[in-house]
């Protein structure tokens, strides 16, 4: 009873009828009319293979990477449920959607490894459809390896043309053999397509595509096209209709939202989408990533210091602390920069939890180089860092810079960095036993049922004593004890 109702209020859709339209009339050109048309379509297709095959059909859709793929796995998910397939959390499932990551070497290498898994389940389930997307699609390399070596896969699209999945997914129905559309660019966002929410009580919101900022080590502004922002008043528009769904944390999600706005018709500061989105009632908490040190104003840190919804937490990617380095990775901003910007944050927010990503091995990156990152590690006192080995990304700058460096002195500098990181944020977790903050209740604990999970504001985990009713709930709790990267309490 309870998982019906959450199940139905994560659903959302434009208020379509799919019986109403003819799939034998010509598709209509304009969006997002002719996905839906599509998606009638695509239902009929699927309603004639379940009665063949006898049983209802699964579907898996498995994301790499990062949040804004996680955000388009729900986008397919709502698209799969509205033509007929079940969710499926297992593999072995009728159609196989694989949505990739490309940032760094393993990603790649991790879907290749499981696409010979999902061989092997074809072989012995013909009827299975595989699906490939995502941000590794975008390489030309990868698609014409696919394409050779991988016949066995039914459709491949990009991250540009996600929109069009279910005439997609029709044109898979229609034709033998692998479906290919991928798109180098794109200047369009079409709105009002379905969604499946993952949770019921808090979403991610897209509120800009792409990136234009062209680190050389990354690959991201080659497989996600440059910067497009949506309009204010569809984000808005999406926020409110989530809230009455029941959705009390939003998570606004773009590669670099500290620069959102500025290639709108009417240019809007992220700051002042803050500021609306923080007007919307029901709404509780609002999260952001990811910030770009060189493009966060002055303007937001006011807004995040008089807010209270904006979460204490801020993911600042520093990627190096030597200021030569910071230059060969064309990030805009030194080192003396970055600390000023953390204390003018910290002075105006004490409170703030801040978080980064750190690149180690960078061509180039010397022993002092290396130190001078971990001196803004022991000078900044993250809270927690994502810490990466350098990956080569062909067809990026970085990639044929000399001096790449030896991949023991890498590991060596790693472990290094990783010692210290986990040494600050262990103490700094520390320093907030004893507290009583509120938390959001997200989920029963997997490995203990007596126990449910949950986020304090500043993003870190607490398990307390609980039970499934409490999910979605806020709890006021005392940090009993901290265990290095989360906390067990109790609610008080
Ligand atoms: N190698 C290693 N890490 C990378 N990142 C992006 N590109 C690379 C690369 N080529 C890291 C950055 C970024 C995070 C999402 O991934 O730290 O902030
Ligand atoms: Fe996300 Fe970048 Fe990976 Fe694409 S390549 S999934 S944008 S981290």
């Amino acid at each position: 009873m309870y998982d019906r109702k959450v199940r139905k209020s994560r659903k959302m859709y434009h208020e379509i009828d799919l019986d109403k339209i003819d799939i034998n009339a010509t598709p209509p050109t304009e969006e997002p009319a002719r996905q839906y048309y599509f998606m009638a379509k695509a239902r009929q297709y699927v309603k004639e293979e379940t009665l063949r095959i006898g049983r209802p059909l699964a579907a898996m859709v498995k994301t790499f990477g990062c949040q804004m793929n996680a955000r388009d796995s729900e986008k397919l998910r709502g698209i799969l449920e509205i033509i007929g397939y079940q969710q499926s959390e297992s593999e072995e499932a009728d159609f196989v959607i694989y949505n990739t990551c490309t940032v760094r070497e393993n990603a790649n290498n991790k879907v290749y490894g499981r696409l010979g898994y999902l061989n092997n389940w074809k072989k012995q389930n013909p009827h299975t459809r595989i699906a490939l997307c995502g941000c590794m699609m975008q390489e030309t390399a990868v698609v014409d390896k696919l394409r050779t070596s991988y016949r066995f896969v039914d459709l491949i699209f990009g991250t540009h043309n996600i929109y069009k999945f279910a005439e997609l997914v029709t044109a898979v129905f229609e034709n033998q053999g692998m479906v290919i559309d991928i798109w180098e660019d794109t200047d369009r966002i079409v709105e009002e397509l379905p969604v499946e929410r993952k949770y019921s009580f808090k979403s991610g919101v897209n509120i800009m595509f792409g990136c234009n900022n062209f680190c050389s080590y990354c690959i991201v502004p080659y497989v996600r096209g440059r910067e497009r922002s949506r309009s204010p008043q569809d984000i808005l528009k999406e926020i409110r209709r989530l809230s009455r769904d029941g959705v009390s944390e939003v998570m606004l999600l773009g590669q670099n939202v500290n620069s959102y706005g500025k290639n709108l018709e009417e240019p809007m500061s992220f700051a002042r989408l803050l500021a609306e989105v923080e007007q919307i009632e029901g709404i509780r908490r609002i999260r952001f990533m990811t910030s770009h040190p060189k493009d966060l104003s002055q303007e937001l840190i006011d807004v995040m210091a008089a807010s209270g919804k904006i979460c204490r937490h801020l993911h600042l990617p520093l990627q190096s602390g030597s200021s030569r380095i910071l230059k060969e990775m064309n990030r805009r901003y030194t080192k003396e920069q970055y600390l000023a910007l953390v204390e003018r944050i910290r002075r105006a927010i004490p409170d703030i939890a801040i978080t980064t990503d750190i690149i180690v091995g960078f061509p180039g990156e010397t022993e002092e180089d290396f130190e001078e990152t971990m001196d803004v590690v022991r000078r900044v006192r993250y809270d927690s860092a994502f810490t990466f080995i350098y990956s080569k990304r062909t067809g990026t700058p970085a990639a044929v810079m000399e001096n790449q460096v030896p991949e023991a002195v890498i590991k060596e500098r790693f472990d290094r960095l990783l010692g210290e990181v986990q040494q600050i944020a262990s103490q700094k977790a520390e320093g907030l036993t004893g507290q009583v903050q509120e938390i959001l209740v997200e989920e029963v604990n997997h490995q203990d049922a007596s126990l449910v999970t949950g986020r304090l504001s500043n993003n870190s985990v607490v398990h307390i004593p609980g039970d499934a009713s409490m999910i979605g709930t806020y709890v006021k709790v005392e940090l009993v004890e901290c265990r290095g990267f989360y906390y067990y309490g109790k609610a008080v």
